[in-house]
């Protein structure tokens, strides 16, 4: 594989995936994991991650030493090649000028690095410090205007103090393909195609005759996961669907359709009285996703106890594994909803199939599967559902209200082509009423917020530029068509500083 050690930056998976997509498996691990640790994975090839740190700060994260002198190639970017110029004798300094954006880089010296690529063309700079004075045997490959130390090399070490993972740097890509192929000369491993065969293969020899339970959400990630699961051992296989009331308007039958399309045998549970009484009067968000959560594991506990399984299946992915390893004194934002804790309660085993794969590579495992392309393509839905979605108290009336103006939103998003452009888009009731005049008469009634965001993996977000047409007519429908409604606002937030959902 490629490691690529993490130092905090916000681009860490960003650079797993691009190596991915060129074709070799990575691996991301915590900064200071040992150069043994890491020779034993046989790596290709080593990048240090960007980082929010500065190097001359008494406990800026160092990786080992020794990563140098593995023989194996290593690629600092950013605070990557700071730490590298830092361990190996160089100079690092707070710059006078800070760089942010783009910024022209010139290649000077021949070099496979840049094999292919243009002498002159665009690149991103996010940097407060530089490096001021290289170590030893270090040569300047390419420079901008602001960074005469942009690309430097020493044998097999390089560092870039621009980012050649991100979008708006040109020809990314291909310098990852020349540093994977050309410097570390990595032989093409990763292939999201063949893995299909290779995970059912893999579940049934971990399996073997055992059975089974996965808490089908709708979602692409457990789904998919249970589709692999089906195909290697059959009806050994229970899953179960929690119809918790607090879904989106026809939700449960576009749901349970797909899972019939796909043979899945599911059960689906109709607890919403129960999640509803527990829900009655609490307004709390965090305490809200707190009953939704145990009340989950609850129902899910009773059913799965009744299918006597030896094991939990879950969705889980690349960036939940590397979220939840964490970096220390990380603060709890929102609580999500999620099964942690089951296996043990249950004692039985987790399957973990997804466990290495970004979103991208499993809805591509999805389309190989036959997964509708409507369902690949649905927005992220969060597992307390419309409960944190009515601000506030939660009841039946007021979930009807929001799941009529969201029904609308989301239906016009479709007609007019928007739906796949916008990263996510849900309505919100809030718990005001506002005065307003509809045919003479006055009204005093409640109002529903709108929310789009663009976003890659809603870590950051910034609000849909969506057309104003689009916003009015949308608007028009909610007022006309859904009783108790007569204001609609769009929330212009970006993440940070707000959140994604309000609660
Ligand atoms: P926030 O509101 O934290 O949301 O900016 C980021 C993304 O996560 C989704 N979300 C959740 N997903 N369980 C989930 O599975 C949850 O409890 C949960 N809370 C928020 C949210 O919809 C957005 O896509």
């Amino acid at each position: 594989p490629i490691i690529v050690l993490n130092f905090g930056s916000q681009y860490v998976q960003l650079i797993a995936r691009r190596v991915r997509e060129a074709g070799i498996y990575s691996e991301i691990l915590p900064y200071d994991t040992s150069a043994q640790e890491i020779l034993s994975r046989k790596p290709y090839g080593i990048i240090l991650s960007g980082g929010p740190a500065s190097v001359y700060e008494p406990d800026a994260p160092l990786p080992d030493q020794n990563i140098y002198t593995l023989g194996v190639p290593v690629l600092g970017i950013c605070y990557g090649l700071q730490v590298m110029a830092h361990q190996l004798g160089g100079k690092v300094e707070r710059a006078t000028k800070q760089e942010y954006g783009r910024a022209k880089l010139t290649v000077i010296k021949e070099d496979p690095i840049f094999y292919g690529i243009p002498r002159e063309f665009d690149v991103w700079m996010s940097h407060a410090d530089k490096v001021i004075s290289l170590p030893e045997g270090f040569e300047v490959i390419a420079s901008s205007e602001n960074s005469p130390y942009a690309v430097v090399r020493r044998g097999n070490l390089y560092g870039f103090q621009f980012h050649p993972e991100v979008a708006h740097t040109s020809y990314g890509m291909e310098i990852f393909r020349n540093f994977l192929y050309r410097v570390c000369h990595a032989q093409k491993n990763w292939e999201v195609g063949d893995l299909v065969e290779e995970k059912v293969s893999e579940i049934k020899s971990t399996v073997k005759d055992g059975k089974v339970i996965c808490a089908l959400s709708g979602g692409v990630d457990s789904t998919v996961a249970a589709t692999l699961t089906y195909k290697a051992i059959g009806n050994n296989l229970k899953c179960i669907f929690v119809d918790h009331g607090l879904l989106r308007k026809g939700e449960v039958q576009e749901v349970e359709g797909y899972f019939r399309s796909l043979s899945l045998p599911f059960k689906t549970v109709d607890a919403k009285e129960l999640f509803l009484s527990r829900l009655r009067g609490v307004e709390d968000p965090e305490e809200k996703r707190r009953i939704v959560g145990y009340t989950f594991i609850e129902v899910f506990e009773e059913e799965a106890k009744k299918v006597g399984a030896d094991f939990l299946l879950q969705g889980t992915l690349y960036p939940d594994v590397v979220e939840s390893a964490g970096l220390p004194g990380a603060k709890v934002i929102k609580t999500h909803h999620n099964v942690g804790g089951l296996p043990e309660r249950l004692g039985i085993k987790l399957l973990e199939p997804l466990r290495e794969l970004f979103k991208d590579e499993v809805r591509q495992i999805g389309r190989s599967l036959g997964l509708p392309e409507e369902m690949l393509k649905r927005h992220p839905f969060p597992g307390p559902g419309l409960a944190i979605r009515v601000l506030g108290q939660v009841n039946e009336e007021d979930l009807d209200i929001l799941r009529e103006a969201d029904y609308i939103f989301i239906e016009e998003l479709k007609r007019w082509g928007l739906y796949d452009k916008v990263w996510q888009a849900f309505a919100v009731l809030l718990p005001v009423k506002t005065v307003g005049v509809m045919g003479d008469v006055r009204t005093y009634e409640r109002v529903v917020a709108l929310r789009a965001v663009d976003s890659v993996d809603g870590m950051t977000a910034d609000w849909a530029r969506l057309p104003y047409e689009f916003l009015d007519h949308v608007m028009r429908r909610i007022i006309n068509e859904v009783k108790g409604v007569n204001r609609v606002v769009y929330d212009v937030s970006s993440k940070p500083p707000a959140t994604i959902e309000w609660e």
